[in-house]
């Protein structure tokens, strides 16, 4: 494929200017990197970085409103970590007060071809350390785009989440591997693997992710996202949330399913967490399937908890305004960490209805006696006698 690309890039490299039919071959500058990709981006139709080829990333990238392009990565495209250019000249993202080195967005944009996006976190990782208000980019942000196809890609050591997906529609990941790693002792802090917000449709499939968050993780308004085939590990777990943070906002997760997941060493495995308290947000979270997933030193491998980040008292006097239903755990089997293996915790007052529990029998505990906890809910099932303190009528 190279050799038959690389005269159309001498080629391409004369008419860039007039014409946007032609692959284009970048090669390092040996300076910032961006403005060719930029141009590249802008002006031809294919834009290959061939293996070997490290692009220096120095400055932003704002790639919004393409149309048909195909990034053809098979070398890396490398994030400088200047920290002081980035603190000012990332791009803002409002929800959650995220920032991004990258925006993709348009209609019909394929990133193939076994390369790698490198975003050199650990001067990041030891940054936050002495500054938690440091802001740290996300490597790649796919905003305002449909039809996206993603696949065959690493990436590698992000600063912060690997990737957010931000009004997106039709976008598909697969064969993405994701490892972020530190190599002093500052942690990867929140180097979630996928962030879905205000998006339709997504897809992330066979990808193995080794990260220090969130493997997956399903934000206000992700609707009809599917998740199969993952390897996670030194994840937070797949996580629907947490939602209803936000005052006056109304979150919605509809339409979700996780399939055939292997989580390990890891803080949850299939999970839903949901505000609760004064001066909170609002939503409803319905119909989750987590289906298939295997856990192995996992610390709370089947979770809900609709009083996130709330104390009992105010939990109790204040429950989550995010309604949670139609949520189905099954065939999820495996080892905890410790003696939990299943958490479902509700607020108060019947905001978790249709809650099925089945083939959970299969989860042992790592250490002690295996607890299967719950509150404030009835569940449904096969697995639901697992649950001692939910199936017993006296509980309501
Ligand atoms: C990115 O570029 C587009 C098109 O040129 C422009 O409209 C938009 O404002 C830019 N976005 C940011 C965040 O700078
Ligand atoms: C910490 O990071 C913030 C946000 O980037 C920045 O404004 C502040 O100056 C940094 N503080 C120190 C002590 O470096
Ligand atoms: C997955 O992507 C990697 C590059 O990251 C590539 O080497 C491998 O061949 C791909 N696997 C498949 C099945 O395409
Ligand atoms: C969802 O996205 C996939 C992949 O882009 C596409 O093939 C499919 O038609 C989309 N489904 C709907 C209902 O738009
Ligand atoms: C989610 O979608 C609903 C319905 O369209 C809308 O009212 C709400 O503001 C959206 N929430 C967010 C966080 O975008
Ligand atoms: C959820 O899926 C059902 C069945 O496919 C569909 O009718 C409904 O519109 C979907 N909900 C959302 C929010 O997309
Ligand atoms: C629930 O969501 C799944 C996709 O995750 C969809 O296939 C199914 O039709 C939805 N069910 C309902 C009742 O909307
Ligand atoms: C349960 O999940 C495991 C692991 O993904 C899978 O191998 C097995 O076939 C599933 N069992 C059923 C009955 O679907």
């Amino acid at each position: 494929m190279r050799s038959t690309l690389l005269p159309l890039a001498a080629f391409c490299i004369a008419i860039t200017q007039r014409a946007a039919d032609a692959g284009c071959t970048l090669t390092a500058s040996g300076g910032d990197d961006a403005p060719q990709f930029l141009n590249a981006a802008q002006t031809c139709d294919t834009v290959v970085i061939p293996a070997g080829e490290t692009l220096d990333i120095q400055t932003r990238l704002n790639m919004t409103g393409l149309s048909n392009k195909n990034f053809n990565i098979q070398g890396t495209v490398r994030f400088n970590p200047d920290i002081d250019y980035w603190t000012g000249n990332a791009f803002f993202i409002p929800f959650q007060t995220q920032v991004t080195f990258w925006l993709l967005g348009g209609e019909n944009i394929v990133m193939n071809g076994g390369g790698t996006l490198d975003g050199a976190g650990q001067a990041w990782y030891d940054a936050f350390a002495s500054n938690s208000s440091l802001l740290r980019p996300i490597i790649m942000t796919v905003f305002q785009a449909e039809n996206v196809l993603v696949e065959n890609i690493r990436m590698i050591n992000s600063p912060e989440w690997h990737n957010l997906v931000n009004e997106g529609q039709n976008i598909v990941y697969s064969n993405i591997t994701i490892h972020a790693e530190s190599t002093s002792d500052n942690f990867i802090a929140n180097t979630d693997g996928w962030n879905v917000y205000r998006s339709d449709n997504v897809t992330i499939k066979d990808s193995n992710i080794v990260n220090g968050d969130d493997c997956v993780a399903f934000k206000p308004n992700a609707t009809n996202v599917l998740v199969s085939n993952l390897d996670c590990s030194g994840s937070h777990g797949i996580s629907v949330g947490s939602l209803g943070q936000f005052p006056g906002m109304f979150d919605i997760v509809r339409n979700v399913t996780a399939i055939n997941v292997r989580m390990s060493n890891a803080q949850n495995g299939a999970r839903i967490k949901a505000w609760a308290g004064p001066n909170v947000g609002s939503g409803i979270v319905q119909n989750i399937t987590f289906e298939n997933f295997i856990v192995d030193d996992v610390d709370n491998p089947v979770v809900i908890d609709q009083c996130y980040m709330t104390d009992a008292d105010a939990c109790a006097e204040f429950p989550s305004n995010t309604f949670i239903q139609d949520i189905f755990f099954k065939n999820i089997s495996g080892t905890s960490s410790g003696a939990t293996v299943a958490s479902l915790a509700c607020s108060p007052d019947g905001r978790c209805s249709d809650i099925n529990v089945d083939g959970l029998e299969g989860l042992s505990a790592g250490s002690g006696k295996r607890a299967f906890k719950c509150q404030n809910v009835e569940l449904q099932g096969e697995s639901a006698d697992l649950f001692p303190e939910c199936t017993d009528t006296s509980n309501d």
